[in-house]
């Protein structure tokens, strides 16, 4: 039986991408998501008709009890399945940009830290364990992290947090010979209509000093690269696959790309 992996997140622009790359690596994939049932069928459709191992577990991650109930699903499907390695938890499911300093309720902010941090901590606390030496844990950051944008204040919060998660969880794991690493986007074309709008678009392209937006495969391939043996001593680090997009000053900013999107 092959490795698998988890991935969270797997029904969203760059969780079927991170799917699709591991699935061509060799690995098979246990699919957590939210509410997309129908994208999440036809992704499992997809990679078993390739030949590939495809299990999704649908779960709220804003609940208290999300990260048990996968956790409990994810052994449930080892023991059925022959018990075969976990090779890696790819902490990928968010919600992303929004809500602002001014206008945060105490409601949001908590829904943003539940699915962006409690879910990843106790996620990795409930899987690290199934894992033999040579697993690892990747946590997919946000330039968000690494610069102000007060619009987004409470997401940019829980990818601090997350990064924070990743050097400590790094050294609380490492005696078991299991790695942790974060991969930290730029923006990133996930399907979202903002991509399509000629001014947000502009905008995002605008943080990146190679310019443009990247496409989910870029974010794919950091991950393959962390859960691989090519990072055996690669643990505790960020990946940037920003494009550039923390090293130099925007020439313009507003307080999020959400501000230019008309209705949003
Ligand atoms: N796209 C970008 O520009 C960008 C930039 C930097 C970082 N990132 C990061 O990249 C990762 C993937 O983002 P994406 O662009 O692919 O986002 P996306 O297309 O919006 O997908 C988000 C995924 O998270 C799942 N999810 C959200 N809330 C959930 C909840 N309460 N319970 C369970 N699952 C939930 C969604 O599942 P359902 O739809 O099934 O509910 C979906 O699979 C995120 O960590 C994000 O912060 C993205």
């Amino acid at each position: 039986m092959r490795k698998l992996v988890v991935i969270t997140g797997a029904t969203g622009g760059i969780g079927a991408a991170i799917c699709w790359r591991l699935h061509a690596d060799g690995y098979g994939i246990i699919a957590q998501y939210g509410v997309s049932h129908d994208r999440a069928r036809m992704l499992g459709e997809r990679i078993r008709s390739g030949g590939g191992f495809f299990e999704a577990i649908p779960c709220d991650l804003s609940s208290p009890d999300g990260p048990a109930i996968v956790t409990q699903a994810v052994q449930t499907l080892l023991e059925a399945n022959g018990a075969p390695a976990l090779r890696a938890l790819v902490n990928n499911a968010a919600k992303l940009l929004g809500p602002g300093f001014g206008d945060a309720t105490v409601d949001q902010f908590d829904d943003y830290m539940a699915v962006n941090v409690r879910a990843p901590f106790f996620l990795s606390q409930g899987l690290a364990p199934l894992m033999p030496p040579g697993g690892s844990i990747v946590n997919i950051s946000s330039a968000s992290a690494h610069f102000s944008s007060p619009g987004d204040i409470v997401y940019a919060m829980t990818k601090s947090a997350l990064e924070s998660l990743t050097r400590n969880m790094a050294e609380a794991i490492a005696r078991a010979g299991l790695r942790v690493n974060a991969v930290v986007p730029g923006f990133t074309d996930n399907g979202h209509r903002a991509f399509q709008d000629p001014a947000a678009y502009d905008y995002m392209s605008s943080f990146s000093v190679l310019g443009g937006v990247a496409d989910p495969d870029v974010v794919a391939e950091a991950v393959s690269f962390l859960i691989s043996d090519r990072a055996r001593r690669t643990t505790g680090t960020i990946l940037d696959v920003t494009g550039g997009s923390t090293l130099a000053a925007r020439n313009r900013r507003a307080s999020s790309v959400r501000a230019l999107i008309p209705d949003s």
